[in-house]
């Protein structure tokens, strides 16, 4: 059953019922002003962090679930009548709904009694504000007198503070009102630099700012009282909850349109203005005023709007394909990589799942978003590795998240992931591969941002290894510390409260769990490592990375194979994890996947052995699950994943994040039938036809579908924010269809689904356009027996890095 279709021609979602399974989310914003909107409009905004600069209000896990957000109101002045356009809050009998999810806007539009109201919500390019353009027309024959309200309500910045603190807050809050504008100042007067403003392109009739006047006591948003009643009351807050809301009156004739633009927006005071008294002189208006008198002006929105257009053209015309699977193309070519700027942007911050309160930016995280990205805006990719490296310790070690505003170490979550720093060292070489910019190995960056502690990138890329090789365990594997990828197999976490141990930093000395998961990932990161340090001239630094990662090879061989698949871990009494020893919990997704991705197990069938064990034991039609056979109970020495009831999360969850992993195994091994057959279990688009089953919005992954030992399987959850969305782009684009950047320019080696016939792949890559024609005459699924530069044969399957222009590629497999 689906709840809209896509028209991709327009790079849209259209939802046609209002009511869908769960919220359906877009986001608004791709730079450093952001909202996020589901299709009835709920949602709120952020400027840079959505925890310390928070716009307007949400309250999570609602009754509604999605109640707050960009509402506007409707009131037929002539028969009292009031609905709400984008169905919420008040659930109107609309005859129509639509809701455009596009490319970094969100159209909503309805028809009640023949009024036909469509907005459309945006952010325009080097903004720090949003735009709500509404068009409201009359269809009737007879003339129409309305009343059009907005509303928004404001948070007071810190949206933690915010939602926890009252005694304090209820006193705060502050705004002012100028020629239409209502300007929140809340924390103005304490020296702050910021303030919000909401603006309306009308004139308008009234305005309130104090939620209570607006709503009416003990009422909610589904019913104002002022609506009802067809007038605003000027109402000022001092304190209580300051709300921003126009009312502006329109009579239109039969089928006459009228447009009125809204404007959010956020402004910073530039850093050495003085501070005055908080009185309407210190608003900066003369900053603020001409960019308000701007974007209340009908063509520069459709300006902008048009701009956000081209903007989304040029970064999906960098990788564009067109394959037999139309579920693939639309991935590709719009979905999959507008996710991706998302989840870069946003990390696992502010969805309908994340509060924007609890994590800021995660360093193995963000790392692995990146690798999804970096072709999109490379230098915003650079800065984002200098950041993170920047948050390295100088043990190599890394905080495991920090404040996007701050830029600086949250030490709320402790820093010994021990993963963490080797996601870095991937996020760079992607980066070097992409661009061919070697210069960023030789930034000076400090560690823990302190003064004075800088050395070369690539010192903290050695540093990284070396925190490894400083935490071997019994096996010589690498100690797991508190946890791996896999935050919730906390084998060196003890705590007498089930569910509390991932919260417990209390490790006692001389904890020995160790995870094969980062075996693997060390065996990939110092071979890519030993690849930067050969071209930059550190012929040791090579040979040193490269023993070093064959010698994990080994050990994994030795004491991180099961017989079947790889074993998951040793716990802290070193005792397997996942392994056929085990009751439960005999296989892990992870290792399997990583391992074969990282070369391990090519050369002694360890591999295929491990991806058929993979084939046999966790794959599902939904997706292929994190493990089995789930835990049934709560283990206090393995923690956090047995806490969850079997199927969900990391216990025998499918955990999209690592589906991408076995893919892209598959393709070492060269199943390509497979690999696509994994790849369309979790496509969003290829699931759009069981949206009452997966739930989550059918154009964007979500971190995790139930697995089969759930009563709801296939349904899937927190969708948006999660580090599949980079992977399954990796995955598709470089592993299946095989197009990938290498230090010495563009790899071409698919691995399709032999039936195929072809397809044909555009990639601009370091400033030349290769357009590629891949022919599959034999139906194989892998191999590349001839290639043709602008008509010349070529040796081999790694192209040239070209001249500037448009080169034809054609590619034969056999
Ligand atoms: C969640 C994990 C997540 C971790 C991150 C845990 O509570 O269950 O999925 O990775 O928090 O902080
Ligand atoms: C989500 C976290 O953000 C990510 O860092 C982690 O790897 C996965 N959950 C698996 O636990």
């Amino acid at each position: 059953m689906q709840f809209g279709y896509f028209d991709d021609e327009r790079r849209e979602y259209v939802i046609t019922r209002p009511d869908t399974p769960l919220p359906w989310i877009n986001y608004l914003g791709c730079e450093e002003y952001f909202g996020i909107i589901s299709q009835t409009a709920g949602g709120y905004s952020f400027f840079r962090d959505a925890r310390l600069r928070r716009l307007t209000r949400y309250r999570y896990n609602n009754a509604p679930l999605d109640l707050g957000g960009r509402y506007l109101y409707l009131r037929d002045d002539r028969s009292g009548q009031t609905w709400s356009p984008s169905w919420m809050p008040a659930r109107s009998a609309l005859s129509e709904f639509t809701c455009r999810h596009g490319l970094g806007y969100t159209s909503i539009a309805s028809t009640f009694d023949n009024i036909h109201v469509e907005t459309t919500y945006f952010v325009p390019l080097g903004e720090t504000l949003e735009i709500w353009r509404c068009r409201v027309t009359n269809q009737r024959p007879k003339p129409a007198d309305l009343s059009l309200f907005s509303s928004i309500e404001f948070c007071l910045w810190d949206a933690w503070d915010d939602a926890t603190n009252f005694q304090r807050n209820f006193s705060t809050g502050e705004v002012e009102i100028k020629d239409g504008v209502i300007y929140h100042k809340t924390e103005y007067r304490e020296r702050r630099n910021h303030f919000a403003y909401f603006a309306c392109s009308a004139p308008i009739e009234g305005f309130d700012t104090q939620r209570e006047a607006f709503l009416g006591a003990y009422r909610g948003w589904d019913a104002p009282l002022a609506v009802e009643r067809g007038s605003l009351s000027n109402s000022v807050a001092h304190g209580w909850q300051p709300i921003g809301a126009h009312h502006v009156r329109l009579s239109l004739a039969p089928s006459e349109t009228r447009e009125v633009i809204f404007v959010l927006g956020y402004h910073e005071n530039p850093k050495d203005q003085k501070f005055d008294p908080p009185d309407s002189q210190t608003l900066n208006k003369r900053t603020v005023k001409p960019v308000i008198a701007r974007y209340l002006d009908s063509h520069q929105v459709q300006q902008a709007l048009d701009d956000l257009r081209a903007y989304w053209d040029g970064l999906l015309r960098i990788q564009h394909a067109r394959t037999p699977n139309l579920h693939v193309d639309r991935m590709v070519n719009i979905w999959n990589p507008y996710q991706c700027m998302a989840t870069f942007n946003i990390s696992r911050s502010a969805s309908l799942y994340e509060s924007g309160i609890g994590r800021g930016l995660g360093f193995r995280d963000s790392n692995q978003d990146l690798l999804g990205f970096v072709h999109m805006v490379p230098e915003r990719a650079r800065q984002r590795i200098l950041d993170l490296a920047a948050t390295q310790l100088p043990s190599g070690g890394a905080y495991h998240q920090y404040q996007p505003l701050t830029k600086r170490g949250n030490n709320d979550i402790g820093s010994n992931f021990n993963d963490d720093p080797h996601w870095l060292i991937l996020a760079v070489a992607a980066y070097i591969k992409e661009t061919g910019d070697w210069s960023i190995l030789d930034e000076a960056v400090p560690y823990d941002n302190l003064p004075g502690s800088e050395t070369p990138l690539y010192e903290h890329l050695q540093r990284a290894v070396q925190y490894t090789l400083d935490r071997l365990g019994p096996h010589g594997l690498p100690l797991i510390g508190r946890a791996d990828w896999n935050d919730c197999l906390n084998l060196n976490c003890f705590s007498d409260t089930p569910g509390q141990s991932f919260q417990t930093t209390t490790n006692k000395d001389g904890k020995v769990a160790e995870s094969i998961f980062i075996a693997g990932l060390f065996v990939l990161s110092t071979q890519e490592l030993a690849a930067l340090a050969e071209r930059t001239g550190r012929l040791e630094d090579a040979a040193r990375y490269r023993a070093e990662s064959a010698r994990m090879r080994e050990l994994i061989y030795q004491y991180g194979w099961d017989g079947e698949w790889f074993l998951r871990a040793y716990d802290d009494f070193g005792n397997k994890v996942g392994s056929q020893e085990c009751q439960e919990g005999k296989i892990f997704i992870e290792p399997q996947g990583f391992c074969v991705l990282a070369g391990v197990g090519l050369e002694n069938g360890y591999a295929q052995r491990a991806l058929d064990s993979v084939a046999r034991w966790l794959a599902t039609p939904h997706g292929i699950v994190l493990q089995q056979p789930a835990y049934s109970r709560y283990y206090l020495h393995l923690g956090e994943i047995s806490s969850y009831p079997p199927g969900y999360k990391e216990n025998a969850g499918i955990f999209c994040h690592n589906n991408p992993w076995v893919m892209i195994a598959e393709t070492r091994v060269g199943n390509g039938a497979r690999a696509m057959e994994y790849y369309l279990r979790i496509n969003p688009s290829n699931r759009e036809a069981i949206s009452e089953v997966h739930r989550c919005e059918p154009y964007v992954y979500a971190q995790m579908i139930a697995g089969k030992d759930a009563p709801t399987h296939g349904e899937a959850k927190n969708s948006w924010l999660t580090g599949t969305a980079a992977w399954n782009y990796v995955a598709i684009t470089q592993w299946i269809l095989g197009v990938r950047p290498e230090l010495d320019g563009l790899r071409i080696d698919p691995c399709i689904p032999p039936e195929w016939e072809g397809f044909t792949f555009r990639r601009i890559f370091r400033g030349a356009e290769y357009v590629i024609e891949v022919r599959n005459p034999r139906h194989v699924s892998k191999g590349v027996t001839a290639v043709r530069v602008d008509g010349k044969v070529w040796q081999g399957n790694l192209l040239p890095i070209l001249p500037p222009g448009v080169h034809t590629i054609e590619v034969e497999l056999g």
